[in-house]
């Protein structure tokens, strides 16, 4: 099975407990259809997928950390929803469908993203209170993504990101690296080391699963800012060109698009020397995940 397919695979599981999950609570309409509309509709599932790989190639019970992995898209997906709006990236196209506030207003897809980071809290419990997962792990990985996904982490990134805006091609590459690790590497490194937490491993395993993400994480935005370059649309089910149209400092305007995606590799062959001391069926996955981070299409 190629590195897409198992992709595919884990991203199914993930896609179908999400989906009992809405289910589940009692949301009203339109809220439900809002935050359904954006969670459900695809997306790659990278950052849960990674999560269960890193718990389970430590010998963890990925089964149950499922809620956590969840949460971790929930996250993901609230901060798509609102990167979206007008106020911020102002793109009408997200995962191959109308964005949020395209469908629903602006309203409703800022209350769609507050329900989902919400609920990303429910479901990080429940991997305890109703998985059985130990009570001490669960509160040590919820630390680690809450510190992720805020302020110090993905949300401040995003200020960043904004207050980068329309500077293009002045932002030294250190500031914009710094940048990248915020706003996307933060809860990419997270998923990894909560999946290691969560496996009851010990701290070296947690080190080497938060070196692996941090360089996955500065290399998958790279690759995301050569992709709204030279990316399909329709593939890409998000709209090409909007980084040059907004004025974003991305690593293509500051050093071309040959040298970005030579430092992408640089970054994904430093995640693989991380898996040295593990092997077997998912370390080799997660060797395959890093490259197909580079070489992916959308
Ligand atoms: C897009 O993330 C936004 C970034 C943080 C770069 P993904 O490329 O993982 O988007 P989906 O989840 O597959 O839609
Ligand atoms: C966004 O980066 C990162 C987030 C935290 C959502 P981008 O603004 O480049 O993501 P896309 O290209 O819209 O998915
Ligand atoms: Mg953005
Ligand atoms: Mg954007
Ligand atoms: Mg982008």
């Amino acid at each position: 099975m190629s590195v897409k397919e198992r992709l595919m695979e884990r991203a199914g599981e993930v896609e179908a407990y999400l989906s009992q999950c809405m289910k589940d609570r009692s949301i009203p309409d339109p809220l439900l259809e809002a935050m359904e509309y954006s969670l459900l509709a695809g997306g790659k599932r990278l950052r849960p997928v990674l999560l269960l790989s890193w718990c389970s190639m430590l010998g963890g019970n990925a089964e149950a950390a499922m809620p956590f992995a969840a949460s971790l898209e929930c996250i993901h997906t609230y901060s798509l929803i609102h990167d979206d709006l007008p106020a911020m990236d102002d793109d009408d196209l997200r995962r191959g469908k109308p964005s949020s506030h395209k469908k629903f207003g602006e309203a409703e897809a800022i209350l769609a993203g507050d329900g989902l980071l919400t609920e990303a809290f429910t479901l990080m419990t429940e991997t305890s209170l109703l998985n059985g997962l130990p009570a001490q792990g669960v509160i040590r990985a919820m630390n680690v993504l809450s510190r992720a996904a805020g302020s110090g982490g993905m949300v401040g990134g995003q200020s960043v990101d904004m207050a980068f805006t329309g500077r293009s091609g002045q932002i030294p590459l250190d500031e914009l690296q710094a940048m990248h690790a915020m706003k996307t590497g933060a809860l990419i490194t997270a998923a990894c080391e909560c999946g290691a937490i969560l496996s009851g491993a010990g701290q070296t395993h947690e080190n080497a699963a938060r070196a692996y993400g941090r360089a996955i994480g500065v290399a998958f935005q790279i690759v995301d800012d050569v992709l709204d370059v030279v990316g399909d649309e329709a593939t890409l089910g998000k709209p090409v060109g909007s980084d040059e149209g907004a004025g974003k400092s991305t690593y293509p305007a500051l050093v071309g698009l040959e040298r970005s995606m030579e430092l992408a590799r640089g970054h994904v062959d430093e995640a693989v020397s991380h898996l040295e001391a593990f092997h077997g069926a998912d370390s080799a996955f997660l060797d395959e995940l890093a490259r197909y981070i580079v070489d992916r299409v959308n």
